[in-house]
Parts: C-alpha cells; sequence; structure tokens
C-alpha cells in the first residue's frame, strides 16, 4: 500500500500560505503546515478540520542550517508522502542595503533561496522515484527585475524564478511538475513586516487578495503551468522590463520602492 499523501506547505501561519492551506484541505488533502509559530498553526489546523482533512503542524524555522533536513525526517518518521510541495515561506526587508542589518539579509537568503533548493532537492528525489508530484515555488514580479531599496529580497526571488524554470525543464516528462507563481502587490502580512508598507507600491492601489492570488497560483499548479503571473497589469509590467533600457527599470523599481515625499 502506498503511503498516504499530503501537501506540504512553508510559511502556512499566515497570507498565502494560510490561504494555500485552505485551498488543499478543501480539495481532501492532508496537510504539513511550517512556520515557525506554532500556535498560529495550530489554530489553523483546529480550523481546517471542517474539511475532514488531517492537518499536522510542523513548527520549523527554515532560514536556520539544518532545519529542512529535520523537517524533511520529521516527514519520513510519519511515514507520509509529499505530493504538493509547495515553498512559499519568504519575507522581504526595505532600505538602502548597507544601512540594513546583514544577519538578516543573510537570513533573507537562507529562507527565499536556501531552504526552497534544499525541500525541492529532498522531496523532488522522492517524487521523480514515485513518477509523481507538484512543486509550487513563490516568487514575486519583483523577480524579474533589480530592485533597489530592496536589493536582497529582489534578487532572493530573481533566483526562485530562475531556479523553478530550469528545474521545470529537466523534469519535463518525469511526472512532476515545477510552477513558479509570481503575485505582485498582495495584502498579507509581507509589507509590514518588510518595511514596506508605506512604499508607493503598496500606496498606489490595486494590492490584490490573498484568496485570489492563492487560487490562481493553485490552479496554475493544478496546470502544470511553468511560470504564472497573477494579475494582468503585473504581467504586462513583467514583460514591458524586457523591452526598456535596464537604467530606467531600476529607476522605477526604485521609486516604487519609497515612500512617496
Ligand atoms: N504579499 C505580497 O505582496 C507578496 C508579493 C509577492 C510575493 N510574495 C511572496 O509570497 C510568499 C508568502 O508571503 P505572504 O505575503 O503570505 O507574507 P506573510 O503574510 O508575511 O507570511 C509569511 C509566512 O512565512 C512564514 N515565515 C517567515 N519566516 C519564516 C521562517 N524563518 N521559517 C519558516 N516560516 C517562516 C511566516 O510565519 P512565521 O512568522 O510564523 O514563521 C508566514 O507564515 C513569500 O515568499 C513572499 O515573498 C508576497
Amino acid at each position: 500500500m502506498s503511503p498516504p499523501s499530503v501537501a506540504l506547505i512553508t510559511g502556512a501561519s499566515a497570507g498565502l500560505g494560510e490561504q494555500f492551506a485552505h485551498l488543499f484541505a478543501r480539495d481532501g488533502h492532508d496537510l504539513v503546515l511550517v512556520a515557525r509559530n506554532e500556535a498560529r498553526l495550530e489554530a489553523l489546523a483546529e480550523r481546517l478540520r471542517v474539511h475532514k482533512v488531517k492537518a499536522h503542524v510542523m513548527a520549523e524555522d527554515l532560514s536556520r542550517p539544518g532545519a529542512a533536513a529535520r523537517l524533511f525526517e520529521r516527514i519520513k518518521s510519519k511515514g507520509l508522502a509529499v505530493e504538493f510541495l509547495v515553498n512559499n515561506a519568504g519575507f522581504g526587508s526595505t532600505g538602502p542595503f548597507l544601512d540594513l542589518p546583514v544577519e538578516k539579509e543573510v537570513e533573507m537568503v537562507e529562507l527565499n533561496c536556501t531552504a526552497l533548493v534544499e525541500l525541492c532537492h529532498r522531496f523532488g528525489h522522492e517524487m521523480r522515484a514515485r513518477k509523481s508530484g507538484r512543486i509550487l515555488n513563490i516568487a514575486s514580479t519583483a523577480g524579474f527585475q533589480p530592485g533597489p531599496f530592496m536589493a536582497t529580497y529582489f534578487a532572493s526571488k530573481a533566483f526562485v524564478l530562475s531556479f523553478s524554470e530550469a528545474l521545470a525543464h529537466e523534469l519535463q516528462g518525469s511526472g512532476v511538475t515545477v510552477t513558479c507563481h509570481c503575485p505582485g502587490a498582495t495584502a498579507t502580512e509581507f509589507a509590514r513586516r518588510a518595511g514596506n508598507d508605506e512604499s508607493r507600491l503598496f500606496q498606489r492601489g490595486g494590492v490584490a487578495k490573498a484568496d485570489a492570488v492563492a487560487a490562481h497560483a493553485y490552479e496554475a499548479m493544478l496546470q502544470g503551468e511553468v511560470v504564472a503571473v497573477h494579475g494582468f497589469l503585473n504581467w504586462v509590467a513583467t514583460q514591458s522590463v524586457r523591452l526598456s533600457p535596464r537604467a530606467v527599470v531600476r529607476s522605477i523599481a526604485a521609486a516604487l520602492n519609497t515612500r512617496p515625499e
């Protein structure tokens, strides 16, 4: 008999991750919920009971060395098979790079990039052996250009986008799909945590709702799309940077990442 399959969602305690949990539970999938805040994960698991699915809470700080490996072992020891891997946990920071604490910038790379790579590798191996699995990596429209005043964050999402596309190509025909979803500005805890909530990007209106963004990403994953950008205007923006001079692109991103005068 094959082991019970689950959807593993990182960053499930808030924002998009919480919405993903509801979508998978609605469709009858058992879950592994990961984030640092165990109490919030437990409360979510309780709310998901209405769907009659099992939600395993596994609190981990994925920016710490060894956390992804520990999570993998915890899931193996429960005899669970990860059929869906949603690498959603992530955060940003705002300000001139040299004025931001270096520890936080490194932590961001560890979470947004290193943990994502390690989880893709560990669970991807098992998916390929089973010839079945779906990986959903959450990047951002930030991944399409450099972002002065959010330099590390934009670069981390460019990494996620490039890495995910390459992995999707390598896994063609294997039964495993990789989808990179790119939200634009979305109403979650992200902007406040990143100190970016007063930026032009978040103040100009058109901030998407988390449930709509998560539903779009979920559908793109089910369809096996490789890259999906949420929202027509966001899509236009990601395409226009391909033709615009890079100096112009950098200046526009810098303006959006700072407060209006
Ligand atoms: N909101 C936007 O405008 C936007 C736009 C584009 C892309 N995104 C991306 O969407 C993803 C989800 O963000 P969100 O908007 O939903 O933000 P959010 O509301 O701040 O949620 C972030 C989640 O990540 C978890 N997390 C943070 N640090 C962690 C760590 N070290 N280890 C494990 N979990 C950690 C948080 O939980 P704990 O604090 O409990 O650990 C939380 O559950 C991120 O990758 C973000 O970059 C967001």
